[in-house]
């Protein structure tokens, strides 16, 4: 059997684990709004339309933070066609989707939403089509107190109160061809710098350079993702053009695995370390430019779409339908291997990686599917689950001497591990990831946290890889419990995770 050592001492520390790394993701695309957190003739709908069964999994999820509404989307969205009474709300073509968007649903019932999911509302403005002065605007009907056209509209709408919303990203991927308004990133940074200017003014705040104290938090476009031809260089451009305005970059990765997929596995199992090689390059580009500047103003990276996508099934559903079927993955207990391996890569990172968004989180790419009166939970519900509501406080920097794997990234570790420390709450929780097709076992060396007692340790494995959960199997991939481990001598722990499974170990320091 394999036998790998892992090493934490609760002094050495990556960073702060920001709650909103727990972020999700709700475009209007497919069924993740019509038919997923919305529909009015589902049994479990209450009186605004909002599906009560969605809203309690969203909970079990303890999702922090849900940015809105795209995506592709957003770069033809105009957000006045989406407020104002439902009946006179105009039906469009989405061009990002080939879809009929009937603007049922838009800001005002998505921040209602967010209040009964117990969720911050992060919206994208449209930097395609849509123009600074648009952008400013909402700001307006979604922040200004009262007493102009735009926020007595939302008045007039039922909303008394401004919503306050703090995180805004500037546009969605505009270095992808596939963007409505596509840009340079010579012409999208000057106008992500006006919007961010004119949305802080809007705001009614002054728009100084190089302060991190700005209410409004701006997430600028970075790359749709480090295989893009323009990466980092895209990246860097941008931040020339922002860092003075920015509060993050964001980045987008989706890792691709089909059922029928003939590729090595390995290449599937060596994402989570080539995702830390992507946030590096990007930390590097972000430690460049504020070089430059001479500036200890901080950007940080919003990872603000991320999960695992097959990118396989051919589009059945006919152009210009409402909410068609597009993009629903059935998720496999393999891709929660790799889900988890992502999760921990991005907790690795919380020092600059400050703001995650798993993408997305209802039916589309989703931890949770639903029909008509029905929904599961996929596989890759439980590791966020798990990591969600319990890695809190701060991650530790890990020492291990886990075997490497090659992969057409590159070598990966064969082991992926992460150590959170939550000093308020005194629980050490322990994420392990075993990639290799054989049994392995981890000795554990938790130092200087003073005698600590296990309390909980579940693990997911399956001697089907590509087992899946579904309406009529819906517990066929799920972590199972399992004894607690003995800690000897109050810090060392000795487990033996099955081949390619994943573990979720949690401890509490003894008062
Ligand atoms: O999440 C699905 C799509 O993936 C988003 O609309 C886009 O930003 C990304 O390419």
């Amino acid at each position: 059997m394999k036998k790998t050592s892992v090493f934490a001492d609760k002094n050495f520390r990556v960073g702060e684990i920001s709650p909103r790394l727990y972020g999700s993701f709700i475009e209007h695309l497919g069924r993740a709004v019509y038919g997923g957190i919305y529909d009015p003739d589902d049994p479990s709908a209450d009186e605004n339309g909002f599906r009560k069964d969605v809203v309690s999994l969203v909970r079990e999820l303890h999702v922090p933070i849900v940015r809105y509404p795209g995506g592709n989307f957003v770069s033809g969205y105009e957000w006045t066609d989406g407020v104002g009474p439902k009946e006179k709300r105009p039906a469009r073509l989405d061009l990002a989707w080939h879809t009929t968007e009937t603007n049922e649903f838009g800001t005002d019932e998505f921040v209602k939403w967010c209040r009964l999911a117990g969720v911050e509302p992060m919206l994208a403005v449209n930097m395609g089509t849509g123009t600074v002065k648009e952008a400013a605007r909402l700001v307006e009907y979604c922040n200004h107190a009262g007493g102009t056209a735009l926020s007595d509209y939302r008045r007039a709408n039922g909303a008394e109160k401004p919503y306050g919303v703090t995180y805004w990203c500037i546009g969605n991927e505009m270095d992808g061809p596939w963007q409505i308004g596509h840009l340079s990133a010579d012409d999208y940074g000057k106008k992500a710098l006006e919007a961010a200017k004119v949305m802080r003014w809007t705001n009614g705040e002054t728009d100084d350079a190089l302060s991190n104290l700005h209410k409004l938090k701006l997430v600028v476009s970075g790359s749709s993702n480090h295989e893009m031809d323009t990466f980092p260089e895209w990246d860097r451009v941008v931040l020339e053009h922002t860092y003075g305005k920015a509060d993050y970059l964001s980045m987008h990765r989706y890792y691709e695995y089909s059922t029928s997929d003939k590729r090595p596995l390995e290449d599937f199992f060596g994402a989570a370390d080539n995702m830390a090689e992507y946030i590096e390059t990007l930390e590097a580009t972000i430690e460049y430019v504020r070089a430059k500047y001479r500036t200890r103003k901080q950007v940080y990276l919003s990872f603000d779409e991320w999960n695992v996508w097959k990118q396989s099934a051919p589009r059945t559903e006919p152009l210009w339908k409402r909410a068609p079927r597009l993009i629903e993955d059935i998720y496999t207990f393999r891709d929660s291997l790799v889900f988890a391996g992502l999760m921990n890569t991005l907790l690795n990172h919380c020092d600059l990686v400050k703001m995650g968004c798993l993408a997305q989180l209802v039916n589309v790419i989703a931890p949770i599917t639903t029909e008509r009166g029905d929904a599961f939970r996929q596989s890759i519900f439980y590791p966020f689950k798990y990591l969600a509501n319990n890695a809190r406080g701060a991650t530790l920097r890990t020492f291990s001497d886990s075997d490497l794997f090659e992969n057409k990234y590159g070598k990966a570790r064969s082991l992926n591990e992460a150590v959170c420390y939550d000093a308020e709450s005194g629980s050490v929780v322990v994420s392990l990831v075993n990639y290799a097709q054989e049994a392995r076992e981890v000795s554990l060396e938790l130092r200087s946290f003073g005698d600590l007692e296990p309390a909980e340790y579940v693990e997911m494995t399956n001697a089907d890889l590509g087992a899946t959960n579904g309406f009529s199997h819906k517990e066929d991939v799920v972590p199972a419990k399992k004894d607690l481990p003995a800690v000897k001598g109050g810090t060392h722990v000795s487990v033996v995770l099955p081949a390619m499974s994943w573990s979720y170990l949690k401890f509490k320091t003894k008062a």
